[in-house]
């Protein structure tokens, strides 16, 4: 059952409703246009429970209470007032202002505990590098929760300490619960069924410390013992006392023998281990119990007048050190939804909608974050400090070249500095990562922008023509290094849809040749073209007619992996056969001599998105029992036997990439691991770079877009598989483009769709970043001109 007055509370707040622009005025939070014909309403002496007396629990009460001092509103907390898990909170200044909107009396007590720092300290390699600008201020996790009680008490909070909650039913009374009760909320456990919640239980282990030395900046510390890489995140929280949070991976926690460790055994070991840097210091001790950080989200926040807030409702992870600003964010805004809503389920509803969106927000970069610190064995001693450095200040991909410039501009200057002299670039100064030539055998790109292959569904069996010209021209002539063609289709039935191009008949060389020399003669940029069978995904209509769906009359017979058609409705493909095999081989061969003929750059075998190659990789699509079935060695080997084959018909000086699919985003899928072991398949059968991209295997894959949402899997294959990396999906900013290349999770950028909305993309970065690329003569005029877009 759940808790009593949901539906009640509607009619009882509407009968009460009045004017919040009276003297006791409202809560901030919910902007009033949001809120529809309830603004300037809330409810008068609701009687509300925060079950948990954190950060959550007691902001919202205290803003409740100065709301309207009718309210009574109580806060249930287990501990006593003086306990306290872990040490000190950190705060960026941006998060701050909020803060003082909401209650200036709480904002001025913290702000005057607050330890500030600007720094960020790395300890990499018996080095220490210093970025500034950062901004950060710190205090005791006792004192900001001190502050808070004082004033819910100051304001008539009724709060109980020393009770604990084990059934939130308890209130069934109340116009409204809270759950504010944590990371291990009995709220959310009691109502699970509604709120739903998915706990992922991150890999590595951490134990929360303090010690007595009081550092300088925020401090990260990696360092290797014989039983593996250590992990610190450090920051000062008051005058002399710091917070210590220690991580490791499993593994090395295991090695070090600090399964059974005591918090004593703890503090031995650390302090041993970090002498140098505790300066002879000791670490404190505070519930300092190892454990795994869980990444909490909820289906639903709230149920009935049951509402969670915080840690109960989310968690970030704290190497992005936004946990309690987003519990007292979520205090903020419950509190004034309540204010701007006559009715407590149309406030709750309020609240989410205000919420969530930041919240998944700041829990996809926190996830990114997270995944390089359980992943910092695949850069550490790999890197080299600068880099590494780049890399860890980038790793959320919140902060990108741009705005760190804005915060230190000279470690982004000694990082363009360092990427130009990789790239063999003595220009001063030296350009944005960007501009750095990157050389693929003998082929030289100017810089790291790529035009992504797009079908443009518009020849005529197979020939390209004008509107090819046009739409490859122009983005040759936009400033990219390198234009990549279409998925041209080595044979009439190998195509997506009659309006693919190809490269099957004797005319498509010509017609190609007559584009290629355009892009040569008019433009630096380089011009690949990307080869392809469709498989079961062909004989389908153009994009704009129907994406994937059968054509209404004449379409050709189909080949795959597998018997397994991609929609329920679609054509069932032929389970090719070795004589089909040496069939298709032999087009790609056949078409990969046409396209050097024709004088393309580069060469892309398209090996992702479900199509005939890509169907023999994916064990979705892959149900063979012969040996190109099974394990991803024996489904990859046709596919190799297809580079290999293209590999010795492609001129030797020229460059091969190959496109892959890094996972299916479905369920018992090609796996990252897979996709690692693929790439050092591909790199040693001859591949110079593999393009990452993800998914379009099968129609029922979940994908997790978002910005850059493939580049942490071409990160992995680029530093796992020690090979080159494009990365395509999603980058549509100089400033993601700048960060990718310094920090390595690429060496190329591929925008597709920002290509379409922009040709002269890279031109336009690079005014705007105040960099020079060469004009086209008949284009000269634009020097003196300044656009002025915005
Ligand atoms: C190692 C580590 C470092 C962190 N560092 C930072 C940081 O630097 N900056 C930052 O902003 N955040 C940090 N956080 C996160 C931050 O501590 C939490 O996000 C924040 O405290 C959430 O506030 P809350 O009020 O939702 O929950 P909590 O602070 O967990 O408060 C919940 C309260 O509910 C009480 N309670 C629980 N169950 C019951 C019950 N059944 N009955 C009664 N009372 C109950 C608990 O005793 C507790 O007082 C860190 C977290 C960890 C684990
Ligand atoms: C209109 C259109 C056509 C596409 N055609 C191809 C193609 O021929 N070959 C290919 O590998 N990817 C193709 N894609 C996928 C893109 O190349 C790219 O991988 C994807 O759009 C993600 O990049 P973006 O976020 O920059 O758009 C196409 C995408 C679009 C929008």
């Amino acid at each position: 059952m759940i808790l009593q007055r949901a539906g009640g509370c509607t009619g009882f707040a509407k009968r009460h409703a009045r004017e919040i622009r009276g003297p006791r005025g409202s809560p901030p939070g919910i902007p009033p246009d949001a809120t529809g014909e309830d603004v300037g309403l809330q409810f008068p002496e609701m009687k509300v429970v925060s079950i948990g007396g954190g950060p959550a629990g007691l902001y919202f009460a205290l803003l409740m209470k100065k709301a309207d001092s009718a309210h009574d509103v109580r806060v249930v907390e287990r501990n006593r007032p003086d306990d306290t898990f872990g040490f000190g909170v950190v705060f960026s200044d941006a998060t701050l202002e909020h803060f003082a909107e909401a209650d200036r009396e709480t904002y001025d007590a913290i702000v005057e505990s607050f330890a500030h720092w600007d720094d960020i300290d790395i300890h990499y390699q018996g080095q220490v590098l210093t970025s500034t600008g950062h901004g950060f201020s710190g205090l005791a996790r006792q004192r900001l929760l001190d502050i808070l009680r004082r004033r819910c008490l100051e304001l008539g909070v009724r709060c109980e300490f020393e009770r604990e909650v084990t059934d939130p039913e308890a209130w069934a009374d109340a116009d409204l619960v809270v759950g504010a009760d944590g990371v291990n909320s009995v709220v959310r456990a009691r109502y699970a069924e509604h709120f739903r919640p998915r706990i992922d239980v991150r890999p590595n282990k951490f134990v929360w410390l303090g010690t007595t030395f009081p550092f300088p900046a925020f401090t990260f510390i990696f360092k290797e013992s014989e039983h593996g890489l250590w992990r610190v995140h450090a920051y000062r929280y008051n005058a002399t006392d710091s917070t210590f949070i220690l991580e490791t991976t499993e593994a090395t926690w295991r090695r070090a023998g600090l399964t059974e460790a005591t918090e004593d055994d703890t503090v031995a070991f650390a302090e041993k281990l970090f002498a140098r840097e505790l300066s002879g210091h000791r670490l404190l001790k505070n519930r300092s119990l190892w454990r795994n950080f869980p990444t909490v989200r909820n289906a639903r926040w709230s149920h009935g007048n049951v509402v969670l807030v915080g840690d109960a409702a989310h968690t970030a992870h704290f190497s992005i050190g936004s946990g309690t600003k987003l519990a007292i964010d979520d205090a903020i805004a419950l509190a004034g939804a309540l204010a701007a809503h006559a009715d407590v389920s149309a406030a709750l509803t309020a609240y989410e909608a205000a919420r969530r969106p930041e919240v998944e927000s700041l829990q996809r970069a926190a996830q990114v974050s997270l995944e390089w610190f359980e992943q910092t064995e695949r850069y550490h001693g790999r890197l080299e400090p600068i880099q590494f450095a780049f890399s860890l200040l980038t790793r959320s991909l919140r902060v990108t070249h741009a705005n760190l410039k804005v915060r230190d501009a000279k470690l982004v200057e000694a990082v363009d500095r360092w990427c130009a002299e990789r790239a063999s670039v003595h220009t001063e100064p030296p350009p944005p990562p960007m501009f750095t030539p990157f050389r693929l055998r003998d082929l030289v790109l100017s810089n790291r922008v790529v035009v992504s292959p797009m079908c443009q569904y518009s020849a005529e069996d197979g020939t390209p023509n004008d509107w090819h010209l046009v739409h490859l021209g122009s983005r040759a002539m936009g400033g990219a290094a390198l234009v990549i063609a279409e998925m041209t289709d080595v044979s009439r039935e190998g195509r997506i849809s009659p309006g693919c191009t190809g490269m099957y008949k004797p005319e498509h060389v010509p017609a190609w040749r007559r584009i290629v020399d355009f892009v040569h003669g008019h433009s630096r940029a380089a011009i690949g073209l990307q080869l392809a069978h469709a498989g079961r995904k062909g004989s389908t209509r153009r994009l704009w007619e129907g994406i994937d769906e059968p054509l209404p009359a004449g379409n050709w017979p189909l080949i795959s992996a597998s018997p397994i058609p991609f929609l329920p409705h679609s054509q069932v493909p032929r389970a090719m056969s070795r004589a089909d095999m040496d069939r298709v081989r032999d087009d790609f061969v056949r078409a990969t001599g046409m396209a050097a003929d024709a004088g393309f750059d580069l060469l892309e075998l398209h090996f992702a998105h479900g199509y005939l190659l890509a169907s023999f990789l994916s064990p979705l699509t892959n149900r063979r029992d012969d040996e190109y079935g099974g394990a991803l060695v024996d489904r990859a080997r046709y596919p190799l036997e297809v580079l290999r084959a293209v590999r010795t018909a492609w001129p030797a000086s020229r460059p091969i990439s190959v496109k892959i699919s890094a996972t299916d985003w479905a369920p018992g899928g090609i796996s990252l691991e897979d996709a690692v072991e693929l790439a050092r398949l591909l790199k040693a059968a001859g591949c110079d770079i593999v393009t990452v991209s993800a998914g379009q295997t099968v129609p029922d894959a979940a994908p997790a877009y978002g910005r850059l949402y493939q580049t942490p899997l071409s990160d992995r294959i680029r530093h796992e598989a020690d090979v080159p990396t494009m990365t395509v999906g999603a980058i549509t900013s100089h400033a993601d483009v700048n960060s990718i290349i310094a920090a390595g999770r690429a060496d190329l950028c591929v925008l597709a769709r920002a290509h379409l909305y922009d040709p002269y993309w890279t031109l336009h970065a690079a005014w705007e970043q105040g960099w020079e690329l060469p004009l086209p003569n008949q284009y000269v005029s634009l020097k003196n001109f300044t656009p002025r877009l915005r």
